[in-house]
């Protein structure tokens, strides 16, 4: 099938929007932020990727579930413009899921769902804990995309990525990041997750 996506996303015999099953796999970040009262934030996003790698910067795209409402994430970062994406792996996965209900602002998520932190070395929100490798960043923009149909906002948060954290036990003697010892979670389509895979390595063509 073809379909102009002016006419709708779910166009028969297509049943729900099938982007997300499309564009994937997609990391998790786990982000952290802090509210103006100091009160941390803790939410999965996986419209999550890397954009530079020096200097190094990511993005992560919040929308809003309902019209007119903004998340917590992203209400936050107009106080404290600082945010850590804490990798998911496979161990932290349904800590991570537990994150994503929708708590109402001035909750702390650390607490709320019993994950361990640690503070930020760079900046103020803390990391987690468990988490075996972490970016802190500063906001360097927003951009406020079109409305969805239904109104709610979308946009899209570049973070400049000013520490790394990465637990020792990820690197081999050659300096190189063991993705095995990572275990990143991979999300796919619907409610769908994955893991890695085969790995291999395909040098590029001289
Ligand atoms: C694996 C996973 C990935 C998610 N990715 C996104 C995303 O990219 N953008 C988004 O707006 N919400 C995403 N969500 C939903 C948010 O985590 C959820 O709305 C959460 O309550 C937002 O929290 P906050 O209001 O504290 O920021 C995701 C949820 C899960 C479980």
């Amino acid at each position: 099938m073809y379909f102009a996506t002016a006419q709708g996303m779910r166009p028969a015999p297509l049943t729900h929007n099938p982007f997300n099953a499309l564009v994937m796999p997609r990391p998790i970040a786990w982000i952290s932020t802090l509210d103006a009262n100091g009160v941390a934030n803790l939410a999965p996003y996986s419209y999550f990727n890397a954009v530079c790698a020096d200097p190094p910067y990511v993005m992560f795209a919040p929308n809003s579930a309902v019209p007119g409402q903004t998340k917590d994430t992203c209400r936050n970062l107009a106080d404290v413009p600082e945010f850590v994406v804490s990798l998911v792996s496979e161990d932290d996965g349904v800590l991570m899921n537990a994150t994503s209900k929708a708590y109402p602002p001035g909750v702390d998520e650390f607490a709320a769902c019993g994950v361990a932190r640690l503070p930020g070395e760079l900046v103020r929100p803390p990391r987690v804990a468990s988490a075996k490798a972490a970016l802190e960043c500063r906001v360097f923009q927003i951009v406020d995309l079109p409305l969805s149909a239904d109104g709610r906002l979308n946009r899209v948060v570049i973070g400049a990525v000013v520490g790394i954290y990465v637990a020792d036990d990820l690197i081999d003697a050659n300096g190189i990041i063991d993705e095995r010892k990572l275990k990143p979670l991979a999300r796919l389509g619907y409610m769908n997750y994955g893991t890695l895979g085969e790995v291999f390595a395909m040098g590029r063509p001289l």
